[in-house]
């Protein structure tokens, strides 16, 4: 088993980031055997897609390794690294830039949602963004890749490009990709807005009060489940009475994940009573579960040395995996080398 996967270094990480992937990345990390290994990356170069501040995409890169680390990725045990280090990525995403077709491009629907109806003004880099995608996980013959559902679609597409590339040159005995598995987690692959339960929580979001981040102090999440967005009636008592009730799902979804239990166990605890009660009890569960993560942020988060070694030495171990598959790759396409 080997399992690769990314985050992008915009701004802080939120409640959606960490309970749809990272809470799952530790628990991978936690269940390697012997001969498997995880690889996880901040997808500094993904964030040249959209406009960015140089001085801030550089903040926000080592203030996401060390929320990683505080969320439990242990660089001892795990690959940790930014795709900057590791010039295989962009390298191979050219190689692989030949075999996607602008066809399944033109299908991704986050280009569609971050283009908006500007798309004669968006980037190059955010139409070819999910081939840099596939080369992220295609060059570590990665076998699994958590994510949440907003990924799901990509990881197809990488599928695509691997079969397509297989299939056109290599043979079926001697494959150059493995097809990349996604892992979803089950209950928590797409929470909400707190604001707006149709739509997914995001770093992008201009309310701070639609998301819960990591570094959040105690106060503050204690105000923003409070102020969350929720309807007039109690909770129901069985999980069918949250249809049509976006908002009160996601606070019950955040709870069951957070909990470690399902939406019936946490209704059964909680259905009948108004949102007042429960969303005391919510917020206390946050803090007390973030809490720890947020005091080791803090300390790591001021050390940049720390910070430098940790991703100089990941990217050196994941520069030495990727030369095998990048080699290979550049010899299957009929390359001088
Ligand atoms: P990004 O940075 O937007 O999000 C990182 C991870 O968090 C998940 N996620 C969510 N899950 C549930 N509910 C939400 N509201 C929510 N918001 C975010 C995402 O699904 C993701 O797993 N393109 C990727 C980064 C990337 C990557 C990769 C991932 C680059 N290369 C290779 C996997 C493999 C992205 O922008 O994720």
């Amino acid at each position: 088993m080997r399992v690769v996967s990314g985050i992008q270094p915009t701004g802080n990480l939120h409640l959606g980031n960490y309970l749809g992937a990272i809470r799952n990345w530790v628990a991978m990390q936690d269940a390697m055997g012997d001969g498997e290994e995880c690889l996880f990356f901040l997808a500094d170069l993904h964030a040249l897609s959209m406009p960015h501040d140089p001085a801030e995409l550089k903040r926000a890169t080592l203030e996401m390794a060390a929320a990683l680390v505080a969320c439990g990725i242990d660089p001892e045990r795990s690959i940790l690294f930014n795709q900057a280090q590791v010039p295989a990525h962009p390298e191979m995403q050219w190689l692989l830039n030949g075999t996607a077709r602008m066809g399944w491009l033109n299908r991704m629907t986050q280009f569609k949602d971050k283009s908006g109806k500007n798309r004669e003004g968006a980037s190059a880099a955010l139409f070819t963004y999910p081939v840099l995608q596939a080369a992220d996980v295609l060059l570590y013959q990665a076998t699994h890749v958590p994510v949440g559902e907003d990924q799901k679609q990509h990881l197809e597409l990488a599928r695509d490009i691997a079969t397509k590339f297989n299939h056109d040159f290599a043979s079926e005995d001697a494959p150059v990709f493995t097809l990349p598995e996604p892992i979803q987690p089950p209950a928590a692959a797409r929470i909400m807005s707190l604001r707006d339960g149709g739509k997914k929580m995001s770093k992008s979001d201009p309310s701070d009060m639609s998301r819960v981040e990591l570094v959040d102090d105690a106060d503050t999440i204690m105000k923003k489940i409070k102020k969350a967005k929720t309807d007039p009636e109690p909770l129901p008592s069985e999980a069918e009475g949250l249809e049509d009730r976006a908002e009160a799902l996601n606070l019950v979804t955040i709870y069951a994940a957070m909990a470690d239990k399902s939406v019936d166990e946490v209704l059964s605890e909680y259905g009948g009573q108004g949102f007042g009660q429960f969303k005391l009890a919510l917020g206390e569960l946050l803090i007390e579960t973030l809490g720890p993560i947020n005091a080791r942020f803090r300390e790591l988060s001021g050390d940049r040395e720390s910070l430098d070694t940790i991703l100089a030495k990941g990217a050196e171990k994941a520069r030495s995996h990727a030369a095998p598959t990048l080699e290979a790759t550049y010899r299957a396409l009929g390359l001088v080398r």
